[in-house]
């Protein structure tokens, strides 16, 4: 039986052929360090990376490709913007549904002075942009604001957030990890000065590469240093962009498989690629809805949402229907808490040790969704004669 791959939330997988052919082209023929020597291999790698820095920007209509930075994933761009953002004394606004690639960083700087406050979400899942508003005092520097759920898949008002970040000159920084590739992110219109995103889910790229859209005159500390392949006789690192942010030989590998990522969404365009996603999504909802003893974490109307839909099987853990899922059905999808503990904990999830969470990507079918609700059907009817 082949497998039914729901994690898409986790990683998109599989990838399209073109990324997997690409990585393995360019790599073979061109797999050297880019920006380094002058040689025709090291410009070839080079013109790659200067490419896909120009593509990113124009997918996230950014200012400058100089300004887009590479970084291992959407937790190390955080991380960047995050510590390079806030000092001692600083107020950062935040909400209750951010992963902990915004809640560690933002704890840590805790410790060290920075007062952090938390927006809950309201019961469809948003948070209310005017909630933010009413937080912002004297000291706010920074608000950073989860774009889409990765365990109940709400899109935020970013658009709406942005006008009051932008109205109060406060930094808006959004974690674009499980939104950018499924709806569409436009700094300029929405006033976000900093996009985070990782290119291994819905870029479709591979594990390892992401990066920060840096907006003009957003300026972000350096916190780390190292190699930039240029003005090595400098002691300090440099503080242009894109080197500012930037340490050390790139993930050449992973920007060519984002860069073959980025142009199949493009080929295929987003709005369709998130319609025959949310088209799926439905489908589930609608039959997890009909099937005695399941919770679903969502609302009927899936207006403002992707392709993530997290639920639980009355009386059974999580992980328990998980494994079933998986040693049963060969379904694979995530159990727990994702990662996001505040989410779980405003939802009452935490005490019974999270949620299954089914992530739907472009390769999923209406097969995948009928057979996926038959399982967890045959799971609750399992768990009610259990409980007989
Ligand atoms: N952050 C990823 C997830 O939600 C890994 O599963």
């Amino acid at each position: 039986m082949n497998i039914i791959y729901l994690d898409n939330g986790a990683t998109s997988f599989p990838k399209p052929e073109e990324v997997y052919r690409f990585m393995d082209h360019f790599y073979r023929n061109y797999g050297v360090n880019p920006g380094r020597s002058g040689y025709d291999l090291c410009l070839e790698a080079g013109n790659l990376v200067e490419e896909t820095r120009k593509m990113l920007t124009e997918f996230f209509n950014g200012y400058d490709p100089n300004r887009l930075c590479f970084s291992y994933n959407s937790t190390d761009a955080l991380n960047l913007a995050i510590f390079g953002l806030l000092e001692p004394g600083d107020h950062a606004i935040t909400t209750t549904l951010e992963h902990n690639s915004v809640l560690r960083p933002l704890y840590h700087l805790s410790l060290q002075g920075v007062e952090v406050d938390y927006v809950p979400f309201e019961s469809r899942g948003f948070v209310d942009p005017d909630e933010i508003k009413k937080r912002i005092k004297k000291n706010t520097r920074l608000v950073v604001v989860n774009h889409a759920s990765n365990v109940i898949g709400t899109v935020q008002p970013v658009n709406e957030i942005g006008r009051i970040c932008r109205e109060h000159g406060v930094v808006f920084v959004i974690d674009a990890s499980q939104s950018a590739g499924k709806v569409p992110i436009d700094m300029k219109d929405m006033n976000i000065d900093v996009v985070c995103f990782t290119g291994h889910k819905s870029l479709l790229g591979p594990t390892g590469i992401g990066g920060l859209c840096v907006g003009e005159g957003v300026n972000i500390k350096i916190t780390r240093a190292g190699g930039t392949g240029v003005r090595s006789a400098q002691r300090t690192h440099l503080e242009e962009y894109p080197y500012r942010l930037e340490y050390g030989t790139p993930n050449l590998l992973g920007i060519a498989g984002l860069h073959a990522g980025v142009k199949w969404v493009l080929q295929k365009g987003l709005e369709n690629i998130h319609a025959h996603e949310m088209k799926l999504t439905e489908m589930l909802v609608r039959g997890l809805k009909e099937i005695d003893g399941v919770t679903l974490y969502c609302q009927d109307d899936l207006t403002d949402h992707i392709s993530v839909i997290a639920f639980n099987v009355d009386g059974m853990e999580a992980q328990d229907v998980g494994i079933m899922l998986d040693v049963e059905y060969n379904i694979a999808c995530r159990t727990g808490l994702h990662c996001a503990p505040l989410v779980h904990e405003q939802l009452g999830t935490d005490r019974i040790k999270g949620a299954v969470r089914f992530g739907i990507g472009p390769f999923n079918t209406e097969e995948h969704i009928q057979t996926a609700i038959q399982a967890v059907r045959e799971i609750a009817e399992f768990q009610k004669k259990k409980k007989k």
